[in-house]
């Protein structure tokens, strides 16, 4: 079989020396106002020496309502660059990963404890804060969201563009928008989540018409050689919600747009979700996604087998693929899987002795 895991990528004007992306994964270990921390140096600095071609960072809040938790990183302030700048100008270096960022707004799912704490809702006196959706339902369990106003809306995007900004300054090479797992802009797109009467909802060209405003707007303002994505819940996993053929359609909007790519996650929007899980179980859905709108697409999900990842792109399914937890618990995953399949391994000179093989790479 071909090994495609290890072929380069060109997007714009970034060209990824293979497909392995690290996929975005919150730390919630940010100060608890949105700095970066030492954590995020060392944690993105190492997975920056995986030998992964993009490391996406984390969920990143455009506002601070927009934090899944208080320890969330955001960049609704200018303060909020520097940290993260540094992490960036350490993996300016040989063989290190380009690095990305994933811009959110958690929305009705904001405010919630660190994982570890039990991830749940936490109330104003314990340092939680009033959530945002598309219209004011909530999510179960959760408080009832804010509906927001057109001016509110017109406030979050001008924050989505401030972040946008600072991630320019930051000096990331991608953006990705947050439209999936429930968060403050898939509420707009399900019908699950968005009854709205007004020119934001209804039917589903009225559902997408906010994200894609915000894609739309985001992208007029990122540099033209810089890519961006979009990761979106290709399905709702809930009968009569967001489905397959809906993504397709959204896809093919945001192609129009001059979209990269759209990374191929699911669920998230309701607790009603009926998910059989396995290995590669979003591929199919990416597949047709892809197929269908045209659009290059990431896949993501239980793809940390090497042969598998390789497969995927081979039977031209995906174009990318990220691996979230697979790396977190071995964050040489792209070393190992260039081993597995006779690839070009990426390694920063001080590593170039960890293995016979890699004497003699030039870098
Ligand atoms: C600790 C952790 C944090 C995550 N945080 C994010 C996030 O910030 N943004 C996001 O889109 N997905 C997030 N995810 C989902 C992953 O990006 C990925 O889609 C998911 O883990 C499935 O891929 P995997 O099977 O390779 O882990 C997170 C997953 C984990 C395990």
């Amino acid at each position: 079989m071909d090994d495609l895991l290890f072929q380069s990528y060109e997007m714009r004007g970034l060209k990824l020396p293979n497909r392995i992306v690290v996929s975005p994964m919150a730390q919630y270990s940010a100060s608890a106002d949105g700095l970066a921390t030492d954590w995020h140096l060392v944690h993105y600095g190492n997975l920056s020496l995986s030998g992964a071609g993009l490391v996406i960072l984390e969920a990143t809040a455009v506002v601070p309502e927009g934090r899944v938790s208080p320890y969330c990183l955001g960049l609704w302030d200018d303060s909020q660059v520097a940290g993260l700048r540094r992490i960036v100008e350490f993996a300016r270096r040989p063989n290190a990963s380009h690095m990305g960022i994933q811009l959110a707004h958690a929305g009705r799912k904001a405010s919630v404890s660190q994982p570890w704490l039990g991830g749940g809702a936490l109330s104003l006196a314990e340092g939680g804060w009033g959530l945002w959706g598309a219209s004011a339902a909530s999510y179960p369990g959760r408080d009832e969201p804010i509906c927001p106003g057109a001016d509110d809306l017109e406030r979050i995007a001008k924050s989505y563009l401030a972040a946008l900004r600072r991630a320019d300054e930051a000096d990331f090479d991608l953006v990705e928008l947050h439209a999936a797992h429930g968060y403050f802009l898939n509420t707009f797109l399900s019908p699950l989540s968005n009854f709205r009467d007004d020119q934001w909802g209804g039917d589903i060209e009225r559902r997408m018409r906010y994200p894609l405003e915000i894609f739309q707007r985001l992208r007029a303002a990122w540099p033209a050689e810089k890519p961006m994505g979009v990761r979106i819940s290709v399905t709702d996993w809930v009968e009569g919600g967001w489905d397959i053929a809906s993504s397709v359609l959204f896809a093919e909007r945001l192609k129009a747009l001059g979209c990269d790519y759209v990374a191929i996650s699911s669920g998230g929007i309701s607790p009603d979700q009926k998910i059989t899980v396995g290995p590669a179980y979003q591929v199919p859905a990416a597949a047709q996604v892809r197929t269908q709108s045209g659009l290059p697409v990431m896949a993501v999900g239980m793809l940390s087998d090497p042969d598998l990842a390789n497969r995927v792109l081979v039977e031209e399914k995906a174009d990318l693929i990220a691996v979230g937890r697979g790396m977190l618990f071995n964050p040489r995953w792209p070393w190992h899987a260039g081993l597995a399949l006779k690839g070009q391994m990426r390694v920063a000179d001080p590593y170039l002795r960890c293995h016979p093989s890699l004497r003699n790479l030039p870098r």
